[in-house]
Formats: C-alpha cells, sequence, structure tokens
C-alpha cells in the first residue's frame, strides 16, 4: 500500500510548450527509478500517475505534459501549494545484472523522464532518444550520454529510436540490456528488437489508472500469459511477458 502524504510545491517550470518540470518536497518511500507518483489534483476525483524524473534531498522531479483537465490544473500550482500524493508507487527498473556492455534507454517523448532518472543513478547507459520534431525536444542535454532523433529529421538522425537501437544491435555493439518508456508503438517495436537480437528488454507501460495500489483493477494489461497490474506488478514489465496474452 502506498503511503499517503502531503508534499509541497517547490517550482514549476515550463520546459517546452505543454510540458512542464515540477519540483514537490515530500517524504516519498523508495523512490526509484520507474516508480511513479499518484497525485490527487482538486476537482477531479481520481488520482494522476506521473513517474519519477528525479529525487534529491527529499524533493521529487516529475515532468509531465498536459494532456486534460488534471494536468493543466497541475500546471497551474504555484510554489508553497500542497499536494496530497501517494508514493512511491510500482515496480522500477530491474538494477543491471553484470551481463557486458551498456544499459540502453529507448525512449520517446514524455517518456524520456523515467529513464533520465536512471541514466542519472546509474551513469553506464547510452539513451537514444525520438521526438516528433526539435521543437518538442525536452530533457536531452541532461543525460550522460545520448542520441537524438526526431521523426521530421529537424533535429538528430531522421529516424525512429527502435531503428537506431537494431543498428546498434547489428554492428554488435556491446549491449548488456534495454530500457524502453514512451508511446506503445515504440515499445513495441523496441521488444520485437531486441527479442530478433536476444537481448533482456523492459518496458515501463502505461494504463488509465483509478487506485494506483493494486485493489481495483482499472489498470490490467496483459502479461505472461495472464492479466497483470500495471500500478503493482508494473509500471516495468520484462518485455518478454508484456502483451502476451492467455
Ligand atoms: C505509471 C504511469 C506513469 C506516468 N508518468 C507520466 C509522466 O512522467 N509524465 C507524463 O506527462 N505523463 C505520465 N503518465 C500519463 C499521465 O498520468 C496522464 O497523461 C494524465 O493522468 C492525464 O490526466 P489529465 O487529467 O490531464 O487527462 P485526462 O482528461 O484524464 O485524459 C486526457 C487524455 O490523455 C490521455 N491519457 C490519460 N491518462 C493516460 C494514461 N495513463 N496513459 C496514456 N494516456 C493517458 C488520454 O488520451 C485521454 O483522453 C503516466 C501514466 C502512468 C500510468
Ligand atoms: S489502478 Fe487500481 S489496480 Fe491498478
Amino acid at each position: 500500500m502506498g503511503k499517503r502524504m502531503t508534499g509541497t510545491v517547490r517550482s514549476v517550470a515550463r520546459l517546452a510548450d505543454g510540458v512542464y518540470d515540477l519540483r514537490v518536497e515530500a517524504g516519498l518511500t523508495n523512490p526509484a527509478p520507474g516508480r511513479f507518483v499518484h497525485l490527487a489534483v482538486p476537482g477531479f476525483p481520481l488520482r494522476r500517475p506521473i513517474s519519477l524524473c528525479g529525487c534529491e534531498n527529499g524533493v521529487a522531479r516529475l515532468v509531465f505534459a498536459v494532456k486534460g483537465g488534471g494536468t493543466a490544473a497541475m500546471a497551474a500550482w504555484r510554489p508553497g501549494d500542497t499536494v496530497d500524493l501517494l508514493g512511491a508507487l510500482g515496480n522500477g527498473f530491474p538494477e543491471p545484472d553484470g551481463g557486458a556492455g551498456k544499459t540502453v534507454l529507448v525512449g520517446g517523448g514524455i517518456g524520456l523522464p523515467p529513464l533520465l532518472y536512471y541514466a542519472k543513478t546509474h551513469p553506464d547507459t547510452h539513451c537514444i532518444a525520438g521526438f516528433r520534431s526539435a521543437g518538442h525536444v525536452i530533457l536531452a542535454g541532461e543525460f550522460p550520454s545520448l542520441e537524438l532523433c526526431t521523426d521530421d529529421g529537424s533535429a538528430g538522425f531522421s529516424s525512429y529510436p527502435h531503428q537506431r537501437l537494431e543498428e546498434l544491435l547489428k554492428n554488435r555493439e556491446p549491449v548488456a540490456r534495454v530500457l524502453a518508456c514512451g508511446p506503445e508503438p515504440l515499445l513495441k517495436a523496441t521488444a520485437k528488437v531486441c527479442r530478433e537480437f536476444g537481448t533482456p528488454c523492459f518496458v515501463s507501460a502505461e494504463e488509465r489508472m483509478g487506485c494506483g495500489v493494486g485493489a481495483c483493477l482499472v489498470c490490467v494489461c496483459a502479461a505472461g500469459g495472464t492479466y497483470k497490474r500495471v500500478c503493482k506488478d508494473g509500471p516495468v514489465f520484462d518485455a518478454a511477458e508484456w502483451g502476451e496474452t492467455v
């Protein structure tokens, strides 16, 4: 069960059009990369899940895109506001298992924040990041090692991140494993490339959420020949079992 607490907003900064960097001081339990917080937004009955993009000296960093009313209200929070939150929740990215090579992070758009947290706490990583265009790029300069792709070729490579990953693997670059977060088509394509090359892969899945703590089953997805809860059994799943139906 996630611990419920009151946090205090320290800052809210705009990173790009419709994307915000929110810092909240809160006593999170085990704020590990890949885990998330579940935020109550006044006026909305359900909490909103947001992945940790960092956590330093008790201040959680949350980078989010405005999608609807809940995230629009969060963008209007101001320093000193109090926030009702649960966290940290879910299973984060697994620790390296000693395999040779780097951990490659494959991210798309607003999937980058949890991967940045992982990269900052595990320096032996290389990130392949994809965005729609140059104007949508966020966080890229903060990764220790990153190659940039855009769908329209306006910055970096004109390709999708999983295609760059495929090239790395074809060139026999040592890749210990892949961690992916982003839109579902990118996760599926990345999992497919990893399957073809026998590279371990873990994906951070997204579903609409209710309780966030495993009780309501709103967030179930197919995994390992059964149904699993993204909030409690994930959000990070072994790609070998994610999406595998009964
Ligand atoms: C484990 C987890 C971690 C997440 N981390 C982040 C993060 O770090 N940064 C971030 O920007 N967003 C993240 N999200 C997505 C975020 O929770 C939703 O965008 C947000 O809840 C939308 O709330 P809203 O009130 O603004 O939009 P709503 O009005 O509730 O929805 C507007 C539209 O947004 C889309 N949407 C809403 N919820 C989700 C969802 N869970 N998954 C996919 N699409 C959704 C739908 O298309 C919907 O029609 C995460 C989701 C999960 C499950
Ligand atoms: S959101 Fe309730 S079980 Fe996952």
